[in-house]
């Protein structure tokens, strides 16, 4: 195992009914901004539950964060929390809505002169100065709830970035799994892959002697195959409810890749894929995700031969046939929950592609992705051009 530092000071507040708790969490006499995305919150009684819990607090809302939000929306949230002398914001949403709110976080006492430097020149770490925060989560897929990272979309550019701070932890993430039964199917088929492809970055690359890390992630692997289908099939289904959220926070929370080696090229290659055409997040990754560990094949072998055994009960065939059924029967997988995965069913316009994306990594100095950083412009090419 290599060396590792932990720390995730987020609290969880898990259960039904929870939201209620609101008050215990925000500091009395805060200024709350109450964030949130494109309304589904109000057909679904969790912004009742909010305001409910906030009555107590002066609050000023900012909704219409869309998904994959975009840097010119945050930057008008960022204008009214500075006009207003706002001290506290809760997040309430999937994903969008809390990576809007770490943006806005980070960018309200931002002392430079353009806050989308905090994503183009990857400043994260650099902050020294941030507005508390908390989310309700009504979406399980990302982790966004339990780590420090955030993804946001520049529209005027199509540029689609990531920044992460230790300033960027949310307080405390309230999950109430009941918030899952009224989301559309498209959007728990997301949030399963979402946070399969999440263990699949930290999990799938070589073996590092980490035992424990390997079973936890084949842990959560397992509990998505199982209790995905069920939510599928019926979101008011409590305990398959409670089962995906858990698994979709440890996916990442930072405790998977604790001594081991990450992989995350298809997370940066997925998100060209979003920028450039709208894709759903989770989508790219099922779209590139396959043929990245087709094209980084000898580097990944080994744990797809452990990944085939262990999750798919694969023990037939030569090393390089159980390899490749591990990668089948991933496909397989995001084929039953609905997800199509390749470029050209989700657009025509797709023949540019790998030039486009190649160029962008190239510019941006991105020579080497992936566990061994041996994912260069050229493997990205060949990657891209297997998922047309
Ligand atoms: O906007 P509203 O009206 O709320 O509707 C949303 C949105 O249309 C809807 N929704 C959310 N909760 C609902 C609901 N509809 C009915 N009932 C509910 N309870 O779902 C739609 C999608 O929401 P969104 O927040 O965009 O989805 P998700 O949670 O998948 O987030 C995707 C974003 O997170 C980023 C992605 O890149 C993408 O921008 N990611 C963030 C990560 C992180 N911070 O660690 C890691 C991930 O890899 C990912 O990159
Ligand atoms: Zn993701």
């Amino acid at each position: 195992m290599n060396n590792f530092e932990f720390h995730n000071p987020t609290k969880l507040i898990f259960g039904k009914d929870q939201i209620s708790n609101i008050p215990n969490e925000i500091p009395a006499n805060s200024k709350v901004l109450l964030a949130y995305g494109g309304g589904s919150i109000k057909k679904n009684g969790v912004y009742d539950q909010v305001i409910n819990a906030l009555k107590e607090y002066k609050i000023t809302e900012f909704g219409g964060i869309e998904p994959n939000p975009h840097y010119e929306t945050l930057m008008k949230a960022v204008k009214i929390i500075r006009e207003e002398g706002i001290d506290f914001i809760l997040a309430v949403g999937g994903g969008s809505v809390i990576d809007g709110v770490k943006f806005i976080s980070a960018a309200v006492p931002f002392k430079g002169d353009n806050p989308w430097d905090i994503l183009s020149k990857g400043l994260g770490k650099q902050l020294t100065e941030a507005i508390p925060f908390g989310t309700i989560l009504t979406l399980p897929a990302t982790g966004s709830e339990m780590n420090s990272g955030s993804v946001v979309t520049r529209v005027e550019t199509q540029e689609k970035l990531a920044f992460g701070s230790p300033l960027c932890f949310p307080k405390f993430s309230i999950l109430d799994p009941q918030v899952i039964s009224s989301l559309p199917e498209r959007q728990i088929a997301n949030g399963v892959t979402d946070a399969f492809t999440h263990v699949m970055e930290q999990y799938l690359t070589y073996p590092a002697n980490a035992p424990l890390q390997d079973r936890i992630a084949e842990g959560i692997l397992h509990t998505l195959i199982e209790e995905g289908p069920k939510v599928l099939k019926d979101p008011n289904n409590y305990n398959a409810a409670s089962n995906f959220m858990w698994s979709c926070t440890m996916a990442l929370n930072g405790i998977l890749r604790l001594g081991v080696p990450t992989d995350w090229a298809t997370h940066m290659i997925g998100h060209e894929l979003t920028a450039l055409y709208g894709i759903d997040h989770a989508r790219t990754l099922a779209i590139i995700a396959p043929n990245l560990y087709r094209v980084m094949f000898d580097n990944k072998k080994d744990k797809l031969i452990q990944y085939g055994e262990r999750i798919w009960g694969i023990t037939e065939g030569s090393d390089d046939e159980r390899a490749e059924n591990a990668i089948i029967k991933t496909v397989e997988f995001f084929h039953s929950l609905g997800i199509q995965t390749k470029i050209s069913e989700y657009t025509d316009d797709y023949q540019q592609t790998s030039d486009i994306i190649v160029k962008r990594f190239e510019d941006r100095g991105w020579k080497g992705l992936g566990e061994k950083a041996d994912i260069t412009p050229e493997k990205v090419r060949e990657i891209v051009e297997m998922s047309y």
